[in-house]
């Protein structure tokens, strides 16, 4: 018989400032890889199972409970008055803590490179017993971390930075910050946590020594210092996007894709990619993008907010804005951008054309340079093409407009009206050809430039 799984109670701690990122932008809202650091959070919380999320903000942070909420409907909201250290800021959430769970993992908004196995690891001591484990790293600089004390794989105390002796701030083993619980004994470890230190705060980290103190043990688990590294500025901000990118490359790789330059393409943590996906450099996946099986990416392409499906080929240089939807075999050429708009199964726009706020049928052919002209500076217009269509080149579609299907629009034309299924519309000045006007033209301008001469 399984064990039944314990319970788990996550706190993320988001109340951080973020003043040293120079933004007006809450720090845990900052984005890696198309995603708020707070997103990367929650996400791992989820993973791991949480049976309950529960967020710490600071005052005035009305974003930050909107992001939370948007990325996890189920999170509650607690908010800490004043900034008074990490144990203050868990003891917001008191009311999720005295639910009681089994086992409760504290978390930090701005350290957004965890994953959910990370937790499992972090919490595999509570279910043996320990009262408090916590994440540890090996620092090259640990100037400003606490530092774990430890004797015979024992975890005796960690010593804040600015309260360590000479010799504990030899010590290289971090604490990383992410801390888990015994649920039981939480509440009565965390209310028991005064401030008599440097910075007169209430630091988590003193969990460690009052634990044992009533005979429970506390653990380190190590892992790398990359995974747990927090983002304080925006270079920082800038390492976790390299770190995230090439875990998303070797997750595309691993799945069946091939990156012909995997370091110059930069996906969202969001990207799906079918099998047999071939993309070539410098491509640029922006949030909400699925890709299906056989799609070949040219480089240099950009796509936001698209669904490519089967064998779709794009690029160089395509566009794809939020809402292109591609159908079967669909195939978009260089300087092509399509937004908002569904493209029918083997749909050809090869060259230089603007499609949006349109449907277009399967089988159709958009001539190059042609635009769906969906803006009149107040409204936007829909163009629906109906399939097996052929839009000469340089056609300009003004909407609200629709042609039929079969129907045939010549080159450099520029359509107002609907067209009917089957017709063949041409909306350009006639040609006129006027002989012998050239040479005379010619004459009358050479005889004037003689005269003044
Ligand atoms: C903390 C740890 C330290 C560890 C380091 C890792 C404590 C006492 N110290 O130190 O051992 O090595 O993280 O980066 O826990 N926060 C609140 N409210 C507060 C104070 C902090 O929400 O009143 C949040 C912050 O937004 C941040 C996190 O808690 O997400 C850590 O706070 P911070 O001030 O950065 O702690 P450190 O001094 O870096
Ligand atoms: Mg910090």
């Amino acid at each position: 018989m399984s064990t039944p799984a314990r319970s788990l109670l996550v706190i993320v701690l988001a109340a951080g400032e973020g003043t040293r990122m120079a933004s007006s932008l809450p720090k845990v809202l900052h984005a890696i890889a198309g995603r708020s650091m707070l997103a990367h959070v929650l996400e791992a919380a989820k993973g791991a199972n949480a049976a309950s999320v529960a967020v710490v903000i600071g005052p005035d942070h009305d974003r930050v409970a909107a992001e939370a909420s948007r990325v996890l409907p189920g999170a509650h909201v607690f908010v800490q008055g004043e900034r008074r250290g990490t144990a203050h800021a868990v003891l917001a959430a008191r009311e999720a803590l005295a639910r009681g769970y089994d086992d409760v993992v504290v978390m930090y908004g701005d350290t957004p490179l965890v994953s959910a196995d990370t937790i499992a690891t972090l919490r595999a001591p509570l279910a043996s017993g320990a009262a408090v484990a916590v994440l540890g790293f090996r620092a090259v600089d640990p100037t400003g971390y606490g530092r774990l004390v430890t004797r015979d794989g024992a975890l005796l105390a960690i010593r804040e930075d600015k309260d360590a002796s000479t010799e504990e701030k030899r010590i290289d083993f971090c604490n990383a910050g992410l801390m888990a619980f015994d649920g039981r004994a939480a509440l009565s470890l965390l209310e028991s946590i005064g401030d008599a230190n440097a910075n007169k705060e209430f630091y988590l980290t003193d969990a460690v020594e009052l634990a044992r103190a009533v005979g429970r043990e506390a653990v380190a688990c190590e892992v790398t210092a990359e995974e747990v590294a927090g983002v304080n500025n925006r270079a920082q901000l800038a390492q976790a996007e390299a770190v995230i990118q090439q875990r998303l490359r070797a997750r595309a790789m691993a799945a069946g894709a091939t990156l012909v330059a995997p370091e110059t393409v930069f996906f969202c943590a969001d990207t799906k990619l079918g099998r047999d996906v071939l993309v070539e450099p410098n491509v640029v996946f922006g949030p909400g993008v699925t890709v299906g099986d056989e799609v070949v990416i040219h480089a240099f392409s950009h796509l936001e907010g698209a669904s490519l499906a089967r064998g779709v080929s794009i690029g160089p240089y395509a566009r794809l804005r939020p809402g292109a939807t591609l159908g079967e075999g669909v195939r978009i050429g260089n300087f092509v951008e399509i937004k908002a708009a569904e493209l029918g199964a083997g749909v050809k726009i090869n060259h230089l054309s603007y499609v949006g706020d349109s449907s277009v049928g399967e089988g159709t052919n958009i001539g190059a340079g042609s635009i769906t002209c969906n803006y009149d500076g107040y409204g936007k217009h829909r163009t629906t093409i109906g399939a097996n269509v052929f839009i000469g080149t340089n056609t300009l579609m003004v909407a609200p407009v629709s042609i039929g299907d079969g129907a045939y629009v010549g080159t450099g034309s520029v359509i107002t009206e609907d067209v009917p299924a089957d017709a063949l519309a041409v909306a350009r000045a006639r040609q006129v050809n006027k002989p012998g006007w050239a040479t005379r033209l010619r004459e009358r301008f050479t005889a004037r430039k003689a005269q003044k001469g």
